[in-house]
């Protein structure tokens, strides 16, 4: 018996020995076509040799030093590069370790900066239903994703959850993108008067839902609005770009196909591209000053934030991608991808819709096209399909409770920006495979 605690302690997992471009290859040789990056975090594939190299490099040089007592070199350069490519605004960059704790980090700044500015009375957090902030428990809170939530519920601090921007679903007839986004405004602006505009600390978004929604771009100017009702109210607004930025959508930051500067963004995933765990939250000037002029001091901290190694691996994580044009890269083969999605399962009985942006792409599984009405959660049809697909050397991200927590199923595609055309064939003829063995069998 493994001694390991498993993520799922009746599940037998093959050994990854290693990995070649965008497979991932087990124990008994196997190949698997990585779509997914694992979840949307290895934008470089599997054997990089300039990420690989530097971090052999920095580990011969300086591993860690602890950030109470030095900075580090590759952190400063790291910080450096983000802030120069970042949305206006954001000026310095605190690095923790994965995108949990890029969430915590944001929450407790935001928290903080309303202290240090004697506005002690702004505690009240507003998020989406349907999204993943993570799963320490402040994220876990923020989060509106209810299957996650349901058993740690007494735990959880108290966060208003107002409606996704979900247009497949709820934009409804007779209603414009443009009018949805403005109800959705409207929806917020009533929850903000409700709590009291004066308590509201932030709003917190992921600009492209990711993991419980399976990505779900917002409609046009719907941002814009959030971005101007959290201005008209001293809110703050915390964009989650864990899993949607570093590249994902087809910009560095997903926020800027939106026009819009959040006070604070998380990042994580496809910073290090799995070749290190690190995360960052990238901090506006005001939050930033409003610490410098007050206490000077962020009261949080982990053992490993500003890691070296991580930095220097993140850092030659987005030099690749910057000195290769893979963003463009994204641009091209994400059309690609829709394309051939389009073509292959747009008139399937079973797919709804085929969203997303970029490499990161998104089909919602539905029992009745016409009505939109998704297979019975019991019959948890996106464990088959992720099992499935794994027998056939692919790897997705299927995820169940699409709709509310409990109904509904998806497929997350976000494959590696280093891929062939080919590659593209691939995956779309092995999700085509593993979607017949699955409903025939279904
Ligand atoms: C949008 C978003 N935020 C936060 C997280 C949490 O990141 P991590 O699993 O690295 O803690 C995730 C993970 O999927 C995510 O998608």
């Amino acid at each position: 018996m493994s001694h390991v605690f498993h993520r799922h302690l009746h599940q037998q997992y093959p050994t990854a020995v290693g990995g070649d471009g965008p497979y991932l290859i087990d124990a008994e040789g196997k190949r698997y076509l990585d779509a997914c990056g694992g979840a949307a975090v290895s934008c470089l594939g599997h054997s990089n040799v300039e990420v690989i190299e530097a971090i052999r490099e920095q580990v011969g040089r300086l591993a860690y030093a602890h950030t109470s007592f030095f900075t580090n070199e590759p952190m400063e350069a790291l910080a450096d590069f983000l802030v120069e490519r970042a949305p206006q605004g954001l000026s310095s960059v605190y690095f923790v370790s994965g995108g949990s704790e890029a969430v915590e980090a944001a929450l407790k700044l935001a928290r903080q900066y309303f202290i240090e500015r004697g506005e002690p009375q702004r505690k009240h957090l507003i998020a989406r239903r349907q999204s993943y902030h993570g799963n320490t428990l402040g994220a876990l809170a923020t989060g509106g994703n209810a299957w996650r939530r349901q058993q740690f519920e007494p735990l959880l601090v108290q966060v208003s959850h107002v409606s996704p921007c979900y247009a497949y679903r709820d934009q409804a007839p007779g209603e414009t993108p443009e009018t949805y986004g403005e109800r959705l405004a409207a929806e917020l602006e009533a929850e903000i008067q409700t709590l009291g505009p004066e308590t509201v600390m932030a709003f917190v978004a992921e600009p492209v839902v990711g993991a419980t929604l399976g990505a779900v771009p917002p409609v046009p100017g719907y941002f814009k609005r959030v971005r101007e009702i959290c201005d008209r109210h001293g809110i703050l607004l915390i964009l989650d770009e864990v899993m949607c930025g570093m590249g994902r959508t087809g910009s560095l930051f997903a926020a800027e196909q939106e026009g819009v500067t959040p006070d604070l963004m998380t990042i994580a995933k496809g910073l290090g591209a799995g070749y290190q765990p690190i995360g960052a939250t990238l901090v506006s000037e005001r939050i930033r000053a409003a610490i410098a002029e007050g206490s000077g001091f962020f009261q949080h901290g982990h053992t490993y934030i500003g890691h070296a190694t991580a930095c220097a691996a993140a850092l030659a994580v987005q030099r690749t991608v910057e000195e290769r044009g893979l963003l463009e890269r994204v641009v091209r083969l994400g059309e690609g991808l829709q394309q051939r999605l389009e073509a292959r399962f747009g008139e399937h009985p079973y797919v709804g819709d085929i969203r997303g942006r970029g490499l990161f792409r998104g089909l919602e599984l539905v029992a009745d096209r016409g009505a939109k009405t998704p297979f019975d959660p019991s019959r948890k049809l996106h464990a088959a399909v992720k099992r499935t697909a794994m027998d056939k050397g692919l790897m997705c991200y299927p995820m169940g409770g699409t709709l509310d927590g409990r109904q509904g199923d998806h497929i997350l595609l976000a494959p590696p920006f280093i891929l062939e055309e080919s590659h593209l064939d691939e995956i779309v003829d092995k999700l085509d495979a593993t979607l017949k063995t699955v409903f025939d069998h279904a």
